[in-house]
């Protein structure tokens, strides 16, 4: 643990500054307009690893078609992957209905609002968690994303290296009292439109893998290709182009996820 340490004077500035900035130039998204548990976790969990804009008219679209948990934990595998599709790794379209069945049976379908209950639910890790803390229940917590980890590592000269558990320290330490909502989109914003990659030369901390000719990619061509119709393994193989043996492993991951089903030589979405 190494502790990033800042007077009281300097945290109170940069806070000011922070929300300031923000009051002027702030985004207009569809998930900040609301406090509800679900929908801030919806768009959480859209967020990751898709941009922005991509995922703006797909909450939209979803928040219609699944209101709440209620109506999200009866959908069909075929209406979740139909709405989720555009947004990539669709297992985690699974996830989360399987996390709306928890909320339904286990807790009253209401999100409960502890931090440690909620990291053992399908689909939520740390950082999730904290998210629903922040945007939906304005919780007295910080935490840092791919943008927030840029904005202090620039702003506070901290090394590249730094790793994740000090700047969530820091990040806590950061945010002003009752203000957690705001500060954390206005840190968004300021790290996603101001304050940029390109700016500071400060590269994120890859997590995404090459998409083209990788097993994610032919993944979404399978999912793509039974939300038209029923396939057989045959068929899958002709449409990709690919050996029997890799399509046949990628639909025994799927089925393992839940994503797919099969009957007699046929694979398809339930
Ligand atoms: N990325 C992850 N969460 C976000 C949010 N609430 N607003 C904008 N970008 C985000």
């Amino acid at each position: 643990m190494m502790l990033i340490k800042i007077s009281k004077r300097r945290r109170e500035k940069f806070q000011l500054k922070i929300l300031n900035w923000y009051k002027k130039n702030k985004r207009d998204l569809p998930w900040r307009k609301t406090t509800d548990p679900y929908k801030v976790l919806v768009s959480e969990i859209m967020l990751q690893q898709t941009q922005v804009d991509r995922v703006i008219p797909k909450y939209h679209a979803w928040i219609k078609k699944f209101p709440d948990f209620k109506a999200l934990a009866k959908a069909s595998t075929k209406d979740l992957l139909e709405y989720w599709s555009g947004l990539g790794y669709n297992s985690r379209a699974i996830r989360l209905q399987k996390l709306a069945q928890v909320v339904m049976k286990d807790h009253n379908g209401k999100l409960p609002e502890d931090e440690d209950i909620l990291i053992k639910l399908p689909g939520i890790g740390p950082y999730t968690a904290k998210s629903v803390l922040i945007f939906a229940l304005n919780k007295n917590v910080g935490t840092v994303d791919t943008n927030i980890r840029r904005i202090f590592i620039y702003e506070f000269n901290l090394d590249e290296s730094m790793k994740d558990q000090d700047l969530l320290e820091f990040a806590h330490e950061i945010t002003p009292k009752n203000k957690s909502r705001d500060f954390h989109n206005a840190l968004m914003d300021y790290g996603a439109t101001f304050l940029t990659s390109r700016k500071t030369g400060i590269k994120p901390i890859s997590k995404q893998s090459t998409f083209k000719e990788s097993k994610r990619m032919y993944r979404g061509k399978i999912i793509k290709l039974l939300l038209q119709k029923k396939r057989t393994l045959t068929e899958l193989q002709k449409e990709t182009k690919k050996e029997k043996n890799y399509i046949q492993g990628i639909v025994s991951d799927l089925k393992q996820e839940g994503l797919v089903k099969t009957k007699g030589n046929l694979v398809f979405i339930p």
